[in-house]
């Protein structure tokens, strides 16, 4: 399971701090040089558009984008957009907020390390640097498998950092070179020709002049070395070179100066522009590996592409929810038999049951059969006093589903776990899911009826405060909140099969508590077709009149479909 706290963290180091300067290529945002990030944007744009072409080709259809380093997020996801297995409903958001996971945590690298000769290839540390990289490399392809994309992200990430600090601290580029270092992404392949460590590489700067500073033999034959660094000490091998600026101690001591290439005034600036496209095509390179490792499709769902209707269930199996979970089996069971072979066919199904005190476990599958069985197995037992662990079971379904996914949860019952409302909410906001809460009973007219006997016992009506909480998450979510009698859920279901399809929009939603008698007026334009309003809560009474001013509906129900 992600862990949102992890994510909270990267993010506040990515927008709150100043990363400290002269350690790597700039994090963010820099003038006239190239950063981190915009060389991240780069290679994941080129080699997503790659991608795209290449799918497209094998559709035989055209795919007419030039791949340059003009791309834009919205050229990529327009392109990308066209093959007939993913959405062309998909707005760019998914895309652009999955490069920013995957830059803000390359830029977070700084801060947590940067004193780590390792993570930035400093120091000589090729082996130390290289097990980084594919280590975080094998560990990216591994979430990706499990459908961990957030995961994936920050880990991919992290290892660009790494491996996009090699050609500027290193002299791969003073060495001729115009291809990527492959051994730094491939274990098997040996780390050859280092310098070792009694051996000098670098002369005194002349003044502020390091254009020649790397030895001649250096050069000759191709020895690979990268430049010390200490912000606290001068101490480095004889002979070595350092990384250089004002912040490396080591570069005031002979031989002085550096062979950075970290921005357009750095020791080696006049080679910036030139490591910089290096590590762009390195980074392409290291995508590359994970999309042969992973697929195409996945490949593109990590990049936030392809999306996927994912269809995630949280149910409440205590016992009085007995009634419900037929219903959600007999709904779920519906949606999967009227969409398979068909392009709406989710991508996947999500699942996670709660009790009382247990929730989950999280069933993630692409299979319905699976899914089937899965929901099938479910039944109602336990749970004694009301209240459930409603908002755990919603949380583990918010990080084990990827963004944007719909989730549906089933209850009758307040949640004991309150307390997570703002991690829930926090949750909602970063992943842009849905929630919506269908909460059976609470005016339960048939219940009332069937055990008027042992009604104090059987009843499970919930405060209005508590479904206060669940129609807050669910407006901060889009979704909506659904108070039904069990004896119309059936109706209420409806609200799933519609949510489910790519293509909706919803045109206005308001939240009256309480209810007042008011008109509320909203504009249809011509693009829309198969309109449904939702008139949901404690017996609403309302008139729905056409654009001419006609009443063309008179209704007196809690729900109408
Ligand atoms: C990066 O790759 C492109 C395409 O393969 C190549 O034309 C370009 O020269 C490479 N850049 C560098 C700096 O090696
Ligand atoms: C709503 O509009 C109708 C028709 O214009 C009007 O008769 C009614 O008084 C209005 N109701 C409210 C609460 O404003
Ligand atoms: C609108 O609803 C009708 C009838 O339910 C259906 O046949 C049609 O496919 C729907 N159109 C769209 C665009 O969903």
């Amino acid at each position: 399971m992600v862990s949102p706290v992890v994510v909270a963290i990267f993010l506040l180091w990515g927008t709150l701090f100043q990363p400290p300067k002269a350690a790597a290529f700039k994090p963010l945002l820099q003038g006239g040089s190239v950063t981190h990030r915009e060389i991240t944007h780069m290679a994941i744009l080129r080699k997503t558009a790659e991608v795209c072409r290449d799918i497209a080709t094998a559709l035989g259809r055209d795919f007419t984008l030039a791949i340059n380093n003009r791309l834009t997020v919205s050229a990529v996801q327009q392109a990308c957009a066209t093959s007939p297995d993913s959405s062309s409903a998909i707005s760019s958001l998914g895309f652009y907020s999955a490069i920013t996971e995957i830059y803000l945590s390359n830029g977070a690298i700084d801060v947590a390390f940067f004193l780590s000769a390792a993570h930035h290839i400093d120091n000589e540390a090729f082996g130390e640097g290289r097990d980084l990289i594919t280590s975080g490399l094998a560990a990216v392809k591994a979430s990706v498998r499990q459908g961990s994309y957030i995961s994936g992200r920050i880990t991919l990430g992290a290892v660009c950092h790494t491996l996009q600090d090699f050609y500027s601290h290193s002299n791969w580029v003073e060495l001729g070179n115009t291809a990527p270092f492959s051994p730094l992404i491939r274990r098997e392949l040996p780390l050859n020709n280092l310098a070792d460590r009694s051996t000098p590489t670098c002369k005194s700067c002349t003044g502020k002049d390091c254009s020649d500073n790397i030895l001649p033999e250096i050069l000759l034959h191709k020895k690979l070395t990268s430049g010390y660094f200490s912000l606290v000490s001068s101490t480095k091998p004889v002979g070595k070179c350092s990384h250089g600026g004002l912040l490396d101690r080591t570069s005031y001591r002979d031989p002085t100066g550096g062979i950075n290439k970290d921005d357009i005034s750095s020791s080696h600036g006049f080679l910036h522009q030139r490591a910089a496209e290096m590590a762009i095509n390195a980074t392409m390179e290291l995508l590359q590996d994970i999309r042969l490792a992973t697929g195409n499709q996945a490949f593109l769902r990590l990049m936030g592409l392809s999306q996927t209707s994912v269809l995630a269930f949280v149910i409440d199996t205590t016992g009085s929810m007995s009634d419900d979970i037929e219903e959600a089996k007999r709904v779920s069971f519906s949606i999967i038999d009227s969409r398979r072979g068909t392009p709406k066919e989710p991508s996947e199904y999500i699942l996670v049951p709660f009790n009382d005190p247990d929730f989950g476990p999280l069933t993630r599958t692409a299979d319905a059969d699976i899914f089937k069985a899965r929901i099938n197995s479910l039944t109602a037992s336990g749970g004694g006093d009301f209240p459930e662990m409603c908002l755990s079971g919603l949380l583990l379904a918010l990080a084990g589903a990827p963004p944007s996914s719909d989730i549906f949860v089933f209850t009758d019952a307040s949640a004991k776990d309150r307390e997570l409302k703002s991690t829930v909410q926090a949750m909602i906001e970063r992943t842009k899911s849905t929630v919506t809460f269908m909460l059976t009973d609470p005016f339960s007219f048939r219940r009332r009826r069937d055990v008027s006997q042992s009604q104090q016992f059987n009843s499970r009506s919930i405060p209005q405060s508590d479904i206060q909480l669940y129609r807050d998450l669910a407006q901060i979510s889009g979704g909506q909140t659904i108070e039904v009698p069990r004896a119309t859920l059936s109706q209420a279901t409806a609200v799933i099969t519609d949510a489910s399809t790519s293509a909706l929009v919803t045109v206005l939603q308001v939240v009256r508590s309480p209810a007042i008698a008011e008109n509320v007026s909203f504009v249809l334009d011509p693009s829309l077709s198969n309109v449904t309003v939702y008139v949901t809560g404690d017996s609403p009474v309302f008139t729905l009149y056409s654009p001419t001013g006609e009443p063309t509906h008179l209704g007196h129900c809690v729900l109408m479909v």
